[in-house]
């Protein structure tokens, strides 16, 4: 269940909320079951995955993928599976918890773990938004976001996209006023 921490403290855990507090970017969060494909489900619990092993998650997922190339002419989707074990996870982690934007947007279906996403809204406050299991996020292209782990520094996401360059990280220097949790990236 996704949760909306705002800079002044508030929290927010119910998804009509959170949408309503992210309308002013048109920021979308969906729930998206994962299915009782137990094949699948077995998968998503293992920490790591070899090459075959993700190919299996994305194609028992396939339908939504599919319903994004009907609808919304996405080409591409992969399976990005973070966990402590890799060796450069901070390293990887580094280029996306500045502040940045995309040409595309940026568009992920978390099947396991966790990811904060903070946003720069409008009136100028920053909020952020922890992304779980079971959740697909659109962040439009051009939206101020930064993205970190949370302590566990563990998820696993499929990311569809229309192309392949609009999802590089065009940084904006703006300045994050406060984080949920210090200890995610060194
Ligand atoms: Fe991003």
């Amino acid at each position: 269940m996704a949760i909306l921490q705002m800079e002044n403290g508030d929290r927010y855990t119910d998804l009509q909320t959170i949408t309503q507090e992210l309308a002013p970017l048109n920021v979308q969060i969906n729930h998206w079951t994962v299915g009782e494909n137990s094949q699948v489900r077995n998968l998503l619990a293992q920490e790591s995955l070899q090459y075959e092993e993700k190919e299996s998650v994305l194609q028992g997922l396939d339908n939504y993928f599919q319903e994004l190339q009907q609808t919304a002419g996405y080409q591409y989707r992969d399976l990005i599976v973070l966990h402590p074990g890799i060796p450069n996870l901070d390293e990887l982690l580094a280029k996306f918890d500045k502040i940045h934007t995309h040409a595309d947007d940026e568009v992920r279906y978390i099947v396991d773990g966790e990811g904060i996403f903070g946003f720069l809204r409008p009136d100028g406050s920053q909020v952020e938004l922890t992304v779980q299991a079971e959740e697909y996020i659109n962040v439009p292209a051009g939206t101020e976001h930064w993205f970190y782990l949370t302590p566990e520094k563990r998820v696993k996401a499929i990311r569809y996209f229309t192309g392949t360059e609009g999802w590089v990280p065009e940084y904006t220097g703006t300045a994050i006023k406060f984080r949920q949790t210090t200890s995610s990236v060194g």
